[in-house]
């Protein structure tokens, strides 16, 4: 039953050119027709992390839910956590349309958005004035303009700071020219050192993610670990879209620029991930987010050093019902292997991933 209404969701879905059919899928989750699913049943799947406690490991990522207009009825399809924005301090309409491609081939999705959003106001309004949806993780950028780009982060933590329970600095976006220079170690330190100085002041327990790219090599992880470590950031979320195009079916769509996510995006982030669990211990906390779809994908990214996961592409094509069916096959891993928590295959395949070579 579940499966055919996701098919049945996804081949209407799909006649829409994809910026029309993600508006089309944020109005039916607003209208409370999509059917819901508990996200709470399995307390083996439960996980406590930076002082928070996450009913399940499965997170919305960001960009689908930009505006901060639908985090409730993302709970309610079983999602344990959601993640809102890319939100900048003031509206901006983003790049020229068409600017969301499919590969259905692939699974994948190219996207070149540039940070489309209503700025700061219009979603701390909505967050406010809407149910609270259990976890909530703000993700805060910068406007392509700024004359103070870190300033820009540091006026997100201001104005979310009694709605959060989580920031992601968002410094790697591939669609906003020169933000992904900000990984770069110098940078790193000034973000890091400002963005942390306003959480003390204003949100001192509100934890602190940073959001990286997949693109990074092995020199450039070993710059930012040492930043991530002495400025005692709160975890690490790995990884946003990548700008490779490797092992792609050949078709048009390829060839558009932005940034790549889903199935072929798996590997390349699930190897910076195990790279980054190595670098910085077993005590940071990490949210593994590239090419997950399936219960099977998603235990593979906390084998590789994940304690909580992320999708979002994976919604894309397999349907309102798919957390559901992840949380159902999470439940089904611990059953098999006999374990007490599914965080006890943390970091079961850390070693063999972070082996394989960074795509960088
Ligand atoms: C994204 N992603 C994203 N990430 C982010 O930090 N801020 C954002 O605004 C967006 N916007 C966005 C739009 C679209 C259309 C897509 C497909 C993706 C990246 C997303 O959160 C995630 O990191 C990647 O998509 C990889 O995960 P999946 O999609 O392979 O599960």
């Amino acid at each position: 039953m579940s499966r055919r209404f996701d098919g049945i969701a996804r081949k209407a879905l799909f006649t829409f050119d994809p910026e029309v059919a993600h508006g089309l899928s944020i109005a039916a989750l607003k209208s409370g027709l999509v059917p819901g699913c508990r996200n709470d049943g399995d307390p083996r799947l439960a996980i406590e992390l930076a002082g928070l406690t996450f009913p399940n490991p499965l997170g919305m990522a960001a960009g689908y839910d930009k505006n901060a207009e639908v985090a409730g009825p993302l709970a309610r399809l079983g999602f344990g956590f959601v993640e809102v924005g890319t939100v900048t301090p003031r509206p901006q309409e983003g790049n020229p349309k068409p600017r969301i491609f499919r590969l259905p081939e692939d699974r994948a999705v190219i996207n070149r958005l540039g940070f489309n959003n209503r700025g700061h106001e219009a979603a701390r309004a909505n967050i406010l004035s809407g149910a609270r949806p259990g976890l909530l993780g703000i993700n805060i950028g910068a406007n392509k303009d700024a004359e103070d780009r870190i300033g820009d982060y540091v006026t997100g933590i201001g104005a979310f700071s009694e709605v959060a329970d989580y920031f992601t600095i968002n410094v790697s976006s591939p669609n906003t020219p020169g933000l992904r220079n900000l990984q770069s170690r110098e940078a790193l330190a000034e973000l890091l050192g400002r963005v942390l100085s306003e959480r003390a002041v204003r949100a001192p327990k509100t934890p602190v993610f940073l959001k990286i790219a997949p693109d990074l090599s092995d020199a450039d992880l070993d710059e930012i670990a040492p930043e991530c470590l002495s400025h005692r950031l709160d975890g690490l979320i790995v990884s946003n879209t990548t700008l490779s195009r490797e092992g792609l079916v050949d078709t048009p769509a390829k060839s558009e620029s932005g940034g790549l996510s889903g199935r072929p995006l798996f590997l390349r982030s699930t190897i910076v991930l195990a790279k980054m669990r190595q670098r910085l211990g077993k005590a940071v906390p990490f949210i593994g987010v590239g090419g997950i779809d399936s219960a099977e994908t998603a235990a593979e990214k906390i084998r590789a050093g994940a304690d909580l996961v992320q999708l979002y592409t994976g919604f894309i094509y397999g349907g309102p019902m798919l957390p559901s069916r992840i949380l159902k096959g999470l439940s089904k891993i611990c059953d098999d292997e006999q374990i007490a928590r599914l965080g006890d295959i943390r970091d079961s395949r850390t070693e063999h991933y972070a082996s394989l070579p960074s795509g960088a």
